[in-house]
């Protein structure tokens, strides 16, 4: 089984991944960080994300035990994957890592739950069940603001939902892999939902799914 969710930064993709998979017992793999990764082992080199030759030979050298990495959380590090994400090479060198994860689950794992942008369009578009979150840019401008106080961070709120509307942009515009809805995604707009409601929402489409499947 595996279940693809993708959407914009800050939509409430990653909390309602992490609780999909714990409720059904599935692994989960957020592959936002994977570019994360990849863009801070460019930027703490000295290197320049946007050029496609560092920033694929990074993507290929990509060691997944680092993606605990408590820098990998801070915008600086959403910013510069969002760069490397561009650079078609880079992009390549994660798909069969992540199809890896999605066919044969970690774990012993009999399903996956994979979050990011492109999942249900390009990683795995044969997914038992797709999922597209989103939410108004200020809503999720304002989670993120809220996270960053919240992490001692001092931010201003224009400088955050301009970050986000340039990464919207970035991960939308990009001609390879772009941010893109699935045909056969639902959407979950989680604009006035909270964590529970999320996780509800989707657990009701998933047995949907499965009584019509039994039919
Ligand atoms: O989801 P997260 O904010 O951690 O992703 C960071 C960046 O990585 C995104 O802005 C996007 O550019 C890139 N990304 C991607 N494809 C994915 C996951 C993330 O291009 N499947």
């Amino acid at each position: 089984m595996i279940i693809a969710i993708d959407g914009p930064a800050a939509s409430g993709k990653g909390t309602l991944s992490r609780r999909l998979a714990g409720r059904l017992g599935y692994a989960h793999l957020d592959t936002g960080k994977l570019y994360r990764a990849v863009g801070m082992a460019v930027v703490r080199a000295g290197g320049d994300p946007t050029d496609p030759e560092t920033a694929e030979t990074a993507a290929r050298a990509l060691d997944t035990a680092t993606l605990g990495d408590p820098v990998l959380t801070t915008d600086e590090a959403g910013i510069a994957a969002s760069k490397v994400a561009a650079i078609p090479g880079v992009r390549a060198a994660l798909l069969d890592l992540q199809r890896a994860f999605a066919s044969r689950p970690p774990n012993g794992c009999r399903g996956a739950v994979l979050d990011g942008r492109d999942i249900g369009t390009v990683v795995c578009p044969d997914a038992d069940a797709k999922f597209f979150v989103t939410a108004s840019v200020e809503t999720r401008a304002n989670r993120r603001l809220l996270e960053l106080r919240a992490n001692g961070l001092d931010a201003k709120e224009e400088d955050v939902l301009r970050d986000m509307k340039e990464r919207d942009a970035r991960d939308s515009g990009r001609s390879v892999a772009p941010m893109a809805q699935a045909a056969d995604a639902v959407v979950l707009d989680t604009s006035n939902m909270n964590a529970e409601q999320a996780l509800d929402a989707a657990l009701a489409v998933l047995a949907e799914k499965t009584v019509g499947s039994r039919s």
